[in-house]
């Protein structure tokens, strides 16, 4: 079979089911986003974080910030927008196009090597596909968290599991998930989804959240699909010349080999209150 013939049988998500997001035009779902799921899964999130006017959010791992964009145009937030591979140059120009410069303030910085930013100073942390890139430790998580306010919110929405892998060695991962490309995908990236139970598990060994949402996105394998079926249109935004974002062929392999397997990609969202 040809792509054209696995894409066929794809399925978009259903944007019925985001009333929230019914101004925008589909090709704007995906712009400026590096992963899976776009403003579908950054509406997943703020469902369950419930943004307030005048809160101060990390935007955790922004990438070009359209999340952050997005968080101040509709909850009249003020965000920190944090990003280690993305220059702040770039967002400032895009926030001064968009009007969102008194809203959004830039900064780019590995938040492994420095938390720069004082202790109960957030109402809310929002993780969008990001925090699997640095948050898998629990000593820091607990440095991170504690900029989080008493009672605010750290929000999870990411690419994942839907079950925890047990593959003993690399040499037992399936090829979907450890191929041959410009950076090592199953190392640097997909070792390190998890499920969301495991999540759960390392979030609540931090003993300072209580969480309260943890759950697989119903149409998380969905999303992946809806990926694949806009993956040209939507990823125009230097991401694909950059390597961010894995072939098209491959994203394919791995929908087909999750439809075969008990345990395949899909997203989730986790919502959690500092104690
Ligand atoms: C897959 S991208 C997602 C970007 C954005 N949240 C989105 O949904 O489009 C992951 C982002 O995490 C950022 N990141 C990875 N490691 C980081 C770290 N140690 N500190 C800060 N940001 C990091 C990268 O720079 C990258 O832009």
């Amino acid at each position: 079979m040809d792509i054209n013939d696995y894409l066929k049988n794809y399925k978009n998500v259903n944007i019925h089911k985001y009333p929230e997001i019914a101004e925008y035009h589909r090709y704007q779902i995906y712009e400026q986003f590096i992963g899976c799921g776009g403003l579908f899964l950054a509406t997943k999130m703020v469902r369950e974080m419930n943004p307030k006017k005048g809160d101060i959010v990390l935007d955790l791992g922004c990438g070009l910030g359209t999340s952050s964009i997005f968080l101040a145009k509709h909850f009249d937030v003020t965000v920190v927008a944090v990003d280690f591979w993305n220059s702040p140059q770039q967002l400032v120009k895009r926030i001064t196009q968009e009007g969102y410069l008194n809203r959004i303030v830039p900064m780019q910085l590995d938040i492994t090597r420095e938390v720069p930013f004082d202790e109960n100073c957030f109402d809310a942390i929002f993780c969008m596909n990001s925090l699997f890139m640095f948050g898998g430790e629990v000593p820091f998580l607990q440095k991170l968290l504690k900029t989080l306010k008493p009672g605010g919110v750290f929000c999870v929405g990411s690419e994942c599991f839907n079950k925890e892998p047990n593959y003993s060695d690399k040499s037992e991962v399936p090829k979907v998930y450890n191929f041959d490309y410009n950076w090592d995908v199953w190392d640097e990236c997909f070792s390190k989804y998890h499920s969301p139970a495991w999540w759960q598990v390392l979030l609540t060994q931090t003993n300072q959240l209580d969480i309260k949402y943890c759950k697989e996105n119903d149409d998380g394998l969905t999303m992946w699909e809806d990926i694949a079926l806009n993956y040209y249109d939507y990823f125009s935004n230097g991401a694909i010349e950059m390597g961010a974002i894995i072939p098209l062929e491959n994203i394919i392999d791995i929908i087909e080999y999750a439809k075969k397997h008990s345990i395949h990609v899909t997203t989730f969202v986790l919502s959690a209150i500092r104690k």
